[in-house]
């Protein structure tokens, strides 16, 4: 998709929005964050500027969270590489926890200070962010007078906003009043639960936070919520096309004059004029749209691809590509034979068989394949069944860890290995370095992060984990690849950006292997995880590698992470399991024992890996089954990439 916009976020004036009947709050859609972020910023840095031109301050409204962190980085880069002051700036922050430490690393202090404070010449009596420590009794008089040091600065000039996935703005959870000011609220389980990765499990999430109204973020004279990723697409779909609600709070932001919902493509997608364009205007009948509004229409009046009739396309805003394709009796076969044609129980090619139906070449017989996994279990929860038949019919199969994944092994399990290990071996050097990442895993307090030698213990647990599991599919050890890149080294839950170091090492397999199959996790959008810098690490090395000549022979599929699975109209090859294989590859995830029951990185969903992995596949078989496609167990899917 082309940005809609080139030059900057306030091109559509708000007023005259016409984009689509259905939305109710002005809103520009990016196919990247990271250009998006960049006008923000922008945009910023032309109110600070205009203002100090008049011997004004500014008064800025921030955010914390994942969403707004590219926009501090580009004003820092402004501040470095352009000259601009913050000299005229007085800050309101949002929102902090309570009760909570400044100092603390789970802070919004700390976080400012991290990721925008200590890098720009902001003077810091200017900055205001609610104080986490006062006595329970003075929190009231405390947040009154934040809302009247707010109106004494002269009120917000800009409010930055991110949404939470309760609908949250700032933290005013569903049930808020539209004219609430800064106080102190409970927290929706559901937001504690998304905070649960960086506080290491939920049960160190606080319960309790200070936040600025729903009324005074309103007061702002311009107000601009980001929202990344696939996560985040329901609650805007409801902020926007919703009717105002109090259960959604940020639906209140509907009858601010001057809003503008900056989103990328992801977060976008469940709007009706991308989830469903032809109800919104004159679409370009082509593939794979056309995919994508038959398994609608099929979804939405729930019947089989071959029953549909005219009427149903012409009674449900599809009359355009029917008139385009004739008849739907035509439609309906072309469109069922593509799904068919997705469907092969030989994701490596079928020897000696007509290809020009499968989604993968005949030949060569035995391919060369890598298997990227960002995390050590990735593999077999996201595609086992695949890997395991890949295997099976005797393709060269390589496994490629991307990262350690040492962060989520918890302290108990460190341990446990520690001391099997040190009950096991003789006296020796070996003995003082298990000692010693006992000692400090003892010592350690909560939340802090690892010491290298009790991150390198837990890295090699999930090493070992793995190998039991590629054992079971049957790779043979010196297939499987640990590439511990980098980027992830950091021992917390924030990594450092990919380095050219980590496409090297990628590169370097790549180039050993020659493959004719990779297959990466495509999570694309999620702007700050671990998945998406992994896919851009594959991107990067074989873009670079493209001159190669083996790279002409070298197909990627993409496999989805452990969230959510691709729509049916994008999937390029589906491959099903027998109920035997659903059974092998649980097998294979439980041998990732530390990943198993207490997990600690959770997410949003409660369900363990296993149970997650087998009911997605059992969804996307459920699925094919319903559009009158054959009845399977279970289906992995795939999307092939033009890298
Ligand atoms: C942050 C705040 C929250 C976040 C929201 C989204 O100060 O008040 O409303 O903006 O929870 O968080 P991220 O951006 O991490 O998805």
């Amino acid at each position: 998709m082309k940005d809609q916009v080139m030059d900057g976020i306030r091109h559509v004036k708000v007023g005259t929005y016409e984009y689509s009947r259905f939305e109710k709050i002005h809103n520009v859609v990016f196919e990247k964050s990271s250009k998006a972020s960049y006008l923000v910023a922008k945009e910023i840095a032309d109110i600070i500027r205009d203002k100090a031109s008049k011997g004004e301050k500014c008064v800025l409204g921030l955010a914390t969270g994942s969403s707004p962190i590219r926009v501090y980085e580009e004003l820092i880069k402004m501040h470095k590489e352009e000259g601009l002051s913050f000299k005229n700036v007085i800050t309101f922050n949002l929102d902090e926890y309570y009760p909570m430490n400044p100092e603390s690393i789970h802070s919004y202090h700390y976080f400012m200070n991290e990721h925008l404070f200590n890098h720009i010449d902001i003077p810091k009596e200017q900055i205001h962010i609610p104080d986490g420590t006062i006595p329970q009794e003075e929190i009231h008089a405390y947040c009154k007078a934040y809302e009247e040091k707010i109106e004494q600065a002269g009120g917000l000039d800009f409010q930055l906003l991110g949404i939470g996935r309760t609908g949250h703005i700032g933290f005013n959870e569903p049930g808020s009043h539209f004219n609430s000011i800064t106080r102190s609220i409970t927290l929706d389980q559901l937001t504690r639960e998304d905070a649960a990765g960086s506080f290491l499990g939920i049960e160190n999430v606080p319960k309790k936070a200070i936040t600025m109204g729903v009324g005074t973020v309103k007061s702002a004279k311009r107000i601009v919520l980001l929202a990344w990723g696939h996560k985040k697409a329901e609650i805007v779909k409801k902020t926007i096309e919703g009717e105002e609600d109090a259960h959604i709070p940020a639906t209140y932001l509907q009858d601010h004059p001057n809003t503008t919902f900056v989103l990328d493509t992801e977060a976008a997608s469940m709007l009706t004029r991308f989830e469903s364009p032809w109800l919104v205007d004159a679409v370009e009948w082509r593939n794979p749209m056309i995919k994508r509004a038959v398994v609608w229409l099929c979804d939405k009046l729930e019947k089989s691809i071959l029953r549909l009739t005219d009427k149903d396309y012409n009674e449900n805003g599809l009359a355009s590509l029917l008139a385009e394709k004739g008849s739907s009796y035509e439609l309906n076969i072309e469109m069922f034979n593509q799904l068919q044609h997705t469907i092969t129980g030989w994701p490596g090619g079928k020897p000696n068989a007509d290809d020009t139906n499968r989604p993968e070449r005949k030949s060569p017989e035995r391919k060369r394949v890598i298997i990227f996994s960002p995390h050590p279990d990735d593999d077999v929860i996201s595609m086992g069944g695949t890997f395991d038949r890949l295997v099976a019919q005797g393709h060269e199969v390589h496994i490629a860890y991307q990262t350690s994944g040492n962060i989520a092994v918890s302290n108990a399990d460190a341990l446990k290995f520690a001391e099997v290990a040190m009950d096991f071996l003789p006296e020796g050097k070996e003995l003082e370095k298990i000692q010693k990442a006992i000692q400090s895993i003892n010592k350690k307090k909560e939340n802090e992060i690892d010491p290298v030698e009790v991150r390198e213990l837990k890295g090699l647990i999930r090493k070992r984990e793995s190998i039991a599991a590629t054992r079971y599919f049957n790779v043979p050890d010196d297939q499987v690849h640990f590439l511990n890149l980098p980027f992830y080294e950091t021992g917390a839950v924030k990594k450092n950006p990919l380095g050219q170091k980590d496409i090297e090492i990628v590169k370097d397999l790549i180039a050993k292997v020659r493959p004719h199959q990779v297959y990466a996790a495509g999570d694309l959008a999620d702007p700050h995880g671990t998945h998406k810098v992994c896919l851009d690490a594959v991107f990067k090395s074989m873009r670079e590698l493209k001159s190669e000549p083996f790279m002409k022979d070298c197909w990627l599929w993409l496999y989805r992470g452990a969230w959510h699975e691709w729509e049916i109209h994008e999937i390029d090859m589906a491959v099903p399991m027998s109920p035997d294989q659903v059974l092998r590859k649980r097998k294979a995830i439980f041998f990732h024992q530390t990943q198993k029951d207490g997990v600690l990185f959770q997410g949003e969903d409660l369900r363990e890996f296993w149970v997650r992995a087998e009911d997605r596949n059992k969804k996307t078989a459920a699925h094919y089954r319903k559009l009158g496609l054959a009845d399977y167990a279970a289906i992995e899917a795939f999307k092939r990439f033009d890298y």
